[in-house]
């Protein structure tokens, strides 16, 4: 019997990568997803809430859905339905089916600071898209940030971006929220796009979920959906989509498959170019004579043959769920 190692709340944006990290989750017994808070970015927040409850709605996962931010702190933007379509969780073929559960009383605000509240040093908030949620959290109460055993999020990079050659999406849609995260004390290990380009989701792994239940497979579809938009801009040569959100929850499941050094690093807020950018100080220095706070764990490698089998397990697993509850239902 495996005991739980890790209660985690996922705050996220639904997102097909966030679909993967919460079924990567629910299918190791050793996470227990607390709750899960929707917040705006790939999506309106009520069409990422909405899908926050698809999910665990059609693959029968006994979690919380709370309902967030509905624009990030200061700015206002336009959701890229370009990427993840217009629901924000579109399907080659089967779509999930509508949500039949409702969203959980309270704001997602509220709901993190009464858990992290009531278990102070034993959840970790993963964080996988803008940065908004857990900013409010800070806001309205800075004396929770000792009780928040880390922050584990997927957002930023130590290289190029992908919305400006600066930033990346988690952190250009609310820089002035991750800034907020970045000073806040908390332990963070960061999955930025240097480290998430390596971990891909290839063409057979997504052959080997569809060969795992033949005929409907709506994560097979939803998968396929995500990857052929990524080769769509990004061209039909590239060997694999990258699966940017579970690498936080496969780092927690087996830490081997990430390599994470500690670095001084902060968020750009200012007007130009950089706005967004996650500037972290990779300078080799003497650790004699090294004064720089090094609040960030950065993951700078990875094992994506051990990543990409790790969830194309638990992409097999939640497919074989969902059609096991279908027949359930039929008969
Ligand atoms: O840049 C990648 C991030 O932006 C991922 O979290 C993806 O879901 C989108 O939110
Ligand atoms: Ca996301």
């Amino acid at each position: 019997m495996t005991t739980t190692t890790h209660r985690i709340i996922i705050d996220c944006d639904p997102g097909h990568d966030d679909m993967a990290a919460i079924l990567l989750a629910a299918a190791n017994p050793a996470i227990k997803i607390e709750a899960i808070t929707a917040v705006c970015g790939n999506a309106s927040v009520d069409n990422t809430t909405n899908n926050a409850l698809r999910i665990v709605d059609t693959f029968g996962l006994d979690i919380p859905v709370y309902r967030g931010a509905t624009q990030p702190l200061l700015h206002r933007y336009e959701f890229p339905a370009q990427f993840h379509g217009p629901t924000g969780l579109d399907s080659a073929g089967a779509e999930l089916p509508a949500a039949t559960s409702t969203v959980a009383e309270g704001h997602a605000v509220d709901a993190i600071i009464r858990l992290v509240d009531a278990n102070p040093g034993e959840i970790s908030l993963v964080v996988v898209g803008p940065m908004t949620n857990v900013a409010l959290v800070l806001a309205l109460r800075p004396d929770l940030a000792p009780k928040i055993k880390q922050i584990v999020f997927m957002g930023g990079s130590s290289g190029e971006g992908n919305v400006t050659p600066a930033a990346e999406f988690n952190i250009w849609a609310d820089a002035e929220a991750a800034r907020m995260v970045f000073k806040a004390g908390v332990p963070l290990v960061m999955f930025g796009l240097n480290v998430t380009h390596q971990t891909l989701l290839r063409r057979a792994d997504v052959a080997a979920v569809r060969d795992a239940v033949p005929g409907d497979n709506m994560v097979a579809d939803i998968l396929e959906y995500y990857c052929g938009t990524y080769y769509r801009f990004a061209g039909a040569d590239k060997p694999g989509a990258p699966l940017h959100d579970p690498c936080c929850i496969a780092w927690l499941i087996d830490p081997s498959l990430f390599e994470i050094s500690a670095h001084a690093g902060e968020v750009i807020v200012d007007n130009g170019g950089a706005y967004g950018q996650t500037l972290i100080d990779l300078r080799p220095q003497d650790p004699a004579h090294d004064q720089r706070e090094k609040n960030v764990g950065l993951a700078v490698a990875a094992d994506p043959e051990r990543f990409a089998t790790l969830v194309t397990q638990a992409m097999i697993w939640a497919a074989e769920r969902v059609s096991t509850r279908t027949q359930d239902v039929a008969s």
